[in-house]
């Protein structure tokens, strides 16, 4: 029986987290739900899932949640705060960790749960990409082991050869590519994509997801943060690290091997898959997606990334191969410009232009070498991005 706590419990990757654990009782045990103030998602939560805590950020969201529980003579305890969160990732009674928060905010208790030697379950790829050396370490130091929920990354920890559970690029691998829908404005007309709205942005052809990370989709930055977070979790070189549109998304992402053989992963997609798959690891469970028909699919579609389209794609590029503080940089610039966009306050094509500019006005700067320096390098970057917003035009 594993016991987990689930940091991002109301999200989308949170509930597809519950599904699977609803179908094997056998196995999960829910230890604690975590959230940031969507409370009566999370009371009926506690309601089917009966945790031990539950924990909202929001310290008035968190009062109501523990006025419903008392109602309803819960045995569920109500914690509020972000230090509740951390504390809970790295409780002694809890085995696994989903890390599901989404952006910056994900870190500090992922952290804590790399500190406590957990087994964390990673689709906060934010805390990869702001923190990536640091992070790394933390899990070293505390003993704890990552399995990657991204669909891209899940599919290459598959395509890579087991050496005991930590997957790390071995000799022979020629490159490792991810591939990316596309996302909604794949054939839009260049001259449309200013006038873009928030809900064109959301609506991602392919994936249910929450609202930052389908704007990342619709722009490519997410692809981008992807790069970042799989040259920290494979090891593998930025050169060695390349991007592939395939619009049905199918294929997961694939390895190439130095002899001409490439090892792919394919599935529905269905966030289910990789929670499954890492939640069973090594055994595999029943996740409940659909088997693949790839009789109905018939064809694969694969073209190369249009960077004059993608300029977010470019930027983390360039944020990768810079180094330093830059990723980080990149990932604070861009929360804050996504979030003016859904907003209203700035256009689809301003993000690019916010996060370009905050680079830029940051500059070369080495990586934070503790936590502490990376929040406060991620709060400068911040702070920048909201002066340039000022400078958009909605
Ligand atoms: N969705 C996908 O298919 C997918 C695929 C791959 C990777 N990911 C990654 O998984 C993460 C979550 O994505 P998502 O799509 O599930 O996001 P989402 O649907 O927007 O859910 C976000 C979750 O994070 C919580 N949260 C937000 N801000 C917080 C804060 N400041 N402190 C604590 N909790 C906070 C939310 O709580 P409230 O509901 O209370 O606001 C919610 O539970 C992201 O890093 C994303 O890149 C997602």
């Amino acid at each position: 029986m594993q016991t987990l706590t689930i940091l991002g419990a109301t999200g989308s990757i949170g509930r597809s987290t519950l599904h699977v654990v609803a179908r094997h009782p056998d196995r999960y045990r829910v230890f604690a739900l975590c959230a940031q103030r969507r409370a009566a998602e999370l009371y009926e939560q506690c309601l089917r899932f009966a945790p031990r805590y539950a924990a909202l950020v929001d310290p008035r969201a968190a009062r109501e949640l523990a006025d419903r529980i008392a109602a309803a003579g819960l045995d569920t305890e109500v914690l509020a705060g972000p230090l509740a969160l951390a504390e809970l990732s790295a409780h002694e009674e809890v085995d696994t960790v989903m890390a599901a928060i989404v952006g910056g905010a994900g870190l500090a208790p992922t952290i804590a749960a790399a500190r406590a030697g957990k087994r964390i379950l990673l689709a906060n790829k934010e805390s990869l990409v702001m923190a990536g050396e640091v992070f790394l370490r933390a899990c070293r130091e505390g003993g704890a082991t990552v399995l990657p929920i991204d669909s891209e990354h899940n599919a290459v920890f598959q395509c890579l050869p087991s050496d005991g559970g930590a997957r790390r690029c071995p000799e022979g691998v020629r490159r490792i590519v991810l591939t990316a829908s596309g996302g909604p404005f794949r054939r839009a007309p260049l001259a449309q994509m200013r006038d873009v709205t928030p809900e064109q942005a959301c609506a991602h052809p392919n994936w249910s997801m929450g609202r930052k990370i389908s704007v990342d989709s619709a722009t490519m930055m997410n692809k981008g943060l992807e790069l970042i977070e799989a040259f920290h979790l494979f090891g593998v070189p930025a050169a060695r690290l390349d991007v592939l549109v395939h619009p049905q998304s199918i294929v997961h992402s694939l390895v190439e091997y130095d002899d001409g053989s490439v090892l792919a992963q394919m599935g529905n997609p269905d966030m289910r898959t990789p929670i499954a798959q890492a939640l069973a690891h090594p055994q595999r469970i029943d996740s409940g997606v659909a088997p693949l028909d790839l009789v109905a699919i018939a064809r694969l579609e694969f073209e190369a990334p249009d960077a004059h389209r993608f300029p977010c794609l470019q930027l983390a590029r360039e944020a990768l191969a810079a180094g330093g503080a830059a990723p980080c940089v990149l990932n604070a610039a861009n929360e804050i410009a996504v979030a003016a966009f859904l907003g209203r306050a700035i256009r689809f094509t301003d993000i690019a232009a916010v996060t370009e500019g905050v680079l830029q006005a940051v500059g070369s700067r080495a990586a934070g070498s503790g936590i502490e320096e990376i929040f406060a390098i991620d709060e400068e970057a911040r702070a920048l991005a909201r002066a340039h917003l000022a400078r958009c035009t909605a």
